[in-house]
């Protein structure tokens, strides 16, 4: 296989950001670090041409998506949109999956450079700043979905969180309820719809309590073992707001597995309104994200930079939209 620009950083003990500029011959590299990458470059036998070519505005007519998990249902609809548009403009997609993992996220932006792909969308997360900055530094198109950056000038599409955070509180509220426990996972869009659910709480003139927000990890299994510990309060809540559809997955088996009936014991509301939110029983209250106008306008967005139609940067908020369903009803008695 041929090596990429990871291995030579790997093998040269440098980032993937110090061989590129050794590659480009720009920032400010040191003699010592230049001579070693160039060293195992040769070893390696690898062409930086691809990559030069990348730089030379070659167009292939090809976006690369990176996107943290394609399990995801949400990461899959937006990936469906942003493939639909791109084809509609002329563009191929290609997908990565990381695993909200730093390595995989550079492994796989040297690949699809490597690939000389004409732009790049990321897609919720990015660990690899550095990388970003390097990509950045050499001009490289880039668009953010579902994601923010204020550190970066950068194109961004995403829901306003904090709004669906509010209105499915308020939903919550205006049904009855007035314990509600939160179920987050480790994500700046979380943080977002809490403070939403924080605000709701202030406005009906409740108390915000920590105690009933609990943050795990992106999984089904963490949601579901995650969910009892909210019951194990002194005030049990009589309604819960996982912040996405699939952390509501995990609350539905918790609360199945402690004998509570959905919505008659407890209430349950996700976020995304993707297509588990109608296979659910009974169907899922959610917050949908309009997830076809987000993938339209970062393509459009994207294919801009490539074509050089470049102005300032935008912040694209898009608002939510709460839809209900059959999971959330007055509380007994
Ligand atoms: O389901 C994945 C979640 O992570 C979505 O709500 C999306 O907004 C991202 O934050």
């Amino acid at each position: 296989m041929k090596p990429t620009i990871y291995d030579v950083a790997r093998e040269a003990g440098v980032s993937i950001a110090t061989v590129s500029k050794v590659i480009n011959n720009t920032g400010r590299i040191g003699e010592e670090t230049r001579k070693k990458v160039m060293k195992v470059m040769d070893e390696l036998n690898y062409q930086p041409s691809v990559v030069a070519s990348a730089l030379t505005g070659k167009s292939t007519y090809t976006i690369g998506l990176l996107i943290p998990d394609l399990a995801n249902p949400f990461f899959a609809e937006i990936a469906r949109h942003v493939e639909d548009f791109s084809q509609q403009n002329g563009y191929s997609v290609v997908m990565c999956s990381t695993d909200y993992d730093r390595e995989k996220e550079a492994k796989y932006i040297s690949l699809l450079r490597q690939k000389s792909v004409d732009g790049i969308i990321l897609a919720s997360r990015c660990k690899n700043k550095e990388l970003l900055r390097d990509l950045i530094d050499n001009r490289f198109p880039l668009a953010l979905i579902d994601l923010h950056l204020p550190e970066f000038p950068l194109d961004s599409v995403e829901v306003d969180h904090f709004q669906g955070g509010y209105q499915v509180t308020h939903h919550l509220l205006s049904l009855g309820h007035r314990t509600i426990g939160v179920i987050a996972e480790e994500s700046r869009s979380s943080q977002e719809r809490i403070h939403g659910y924080k605000q709701a709480l202030e406005d009906a003139g409740l108390m915000f309590e920590e105690c009933n927000v609990i943050t795990t990890d992106f999984t089904v299994e963490g949601s579901k073992n995650a969910t009892p510990k909210l019951f194990a309060l002194k005030n049990r809540p009589t309604a819960i707001f996982a912040c996405n559809d699939l952390l509501a997955i995990g609350v539905i088996q918790a609360l199945r597995e402690l004998g509570m009936s959905i919505p008659e014991d407890v209430s349950v509301a996700g976020f995304d309104n993707t297509i588990l939110a109608n296979a659910t029983n009974p169907p899922l209250t959610t917050v949908d994200q309009p997830k076809q106008e987000m993938g339209r306008q970062v393509v459009d967005l994207l294919i801009k930079n490539i074509e050089g139609k470049t102005g300032p940067k935008q912040r694209i908020i898009l608002l939510p939209e709460i839809v209900v369903r059959q999971s959330t009803s007055a509380p007994k008695g």
